[in-house]
């Protein structure tokens, strides 16, 4: 058990990858903050969780582009497990358009949850990390945002500033043991991706060296490295996990 004692916040995790982060990290031994705006789902999530990996769970409702939703998050999970380890940034927006037709209303939606939520999730839970001299942050954020995509100015532009934070709070809290890394995932088949036509599939496919979309466990495990002291003298680094169509 890589992860017993340890409390981990996965911000939405009702469903999709956080959800299947939730489940290697409680398959671990921690206890789980399921956090989600769809609070049927993340309660429900909770639930199948602590049932299945005897562990203990909380589900709260939060809406990261809220700062006093995270601030409302970190003291939920406080007063429940007394300490936070890890945070997973996972909670993240589409809203696809190209530039031309782009709608402000877009750009600043997808912009409030998957950029400035994570600042929100990040300064929230930073003063308890800090206090305790412990903590691990992981940023999901995206191939799109190293590389561009055609019709996600707004995604990749939020998810190339998650890479800037990643490695701006890693310089910061370095020296409070506090290690923050991302993880850059590239087509992986969700909720997500489930938009995507068999055809459009297969287009991507094409263009990536393992031939196929990832699946919600190889980002789930590649967070679990992050979580775990296998990675303790890692910082401010991100981790493609893309099936090679980047590198
Ligand atoms: N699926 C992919 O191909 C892919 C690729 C690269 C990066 N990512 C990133 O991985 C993360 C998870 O994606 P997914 O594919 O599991 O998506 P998903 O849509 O299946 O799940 C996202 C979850 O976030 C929740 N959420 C949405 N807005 C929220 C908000 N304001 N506050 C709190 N929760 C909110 C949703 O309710 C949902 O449960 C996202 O950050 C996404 O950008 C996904």
């Amino acid at each position: 058990m890589r992860l017993q004692d340890k409390t981990a916040v996965i911000t939405g995790s009702a469903q999709g990858i956080g959800k299947t982060i939730s489940e290697l990290f409680a398959s671990e031994g921690a206890r789980i903050v399921i956090s989600d705006i769809n609070m049927e789902a993340a309660r429900k999530t909770a639930g199948e969780i602590k049932a299945k990996y005897e562990v203990e769970t909380i589900a709260v409702k939060s809406d990261i582009s809220k700062f006093t939703d995270c601030e409302a998050l970190v003291k939920a999970s406080l007063d429940k497990f007394s300490k936070i380890d890890i945070l997973i940034n996972n909670a993240g927006i589409t809203k696809d358009n190209l530039v031309l037709r782009m709608s402000e209303v877009e750009w600043d939606a997808v912009i409030a949850v998957n950029l400035k939520g994570v600042f929100n999730c990040i300064k929230a839970v930073s003063k308890s990390m800090i206090k305790q001299r412990y903590g691990r942050i992981i940023n999901i954020a995206s191939v799109v945002g190293q590389m561009g995509n055609a019709g996600q100015v707004n995604y990749s532009a939020a998810k190339g500033g998650v890479i800037a934070i990643t490695k701006t709070c890693a310089r910061e809290f370095a020296s409070r043991n506090i290690l923050v890394n991302a993880i850059a995932p590239g087509f992986i088949s969700t909720s997500m991706t489930s938009k995507l036509t068999e055809n459009q599939k297969q287009v991507i496919s094409s263009k990536i060296p393992l031939a196929r979309l990832g699946n919600a466990s190889d980002i789930a495990k590649a967070s679990l490295f992050f979580a775990t002291d296998d990675s303790s003298y890692i910082t401010g680094q991100v981790l493609a996990v893309n099936g090679g169509m980047y590198m």
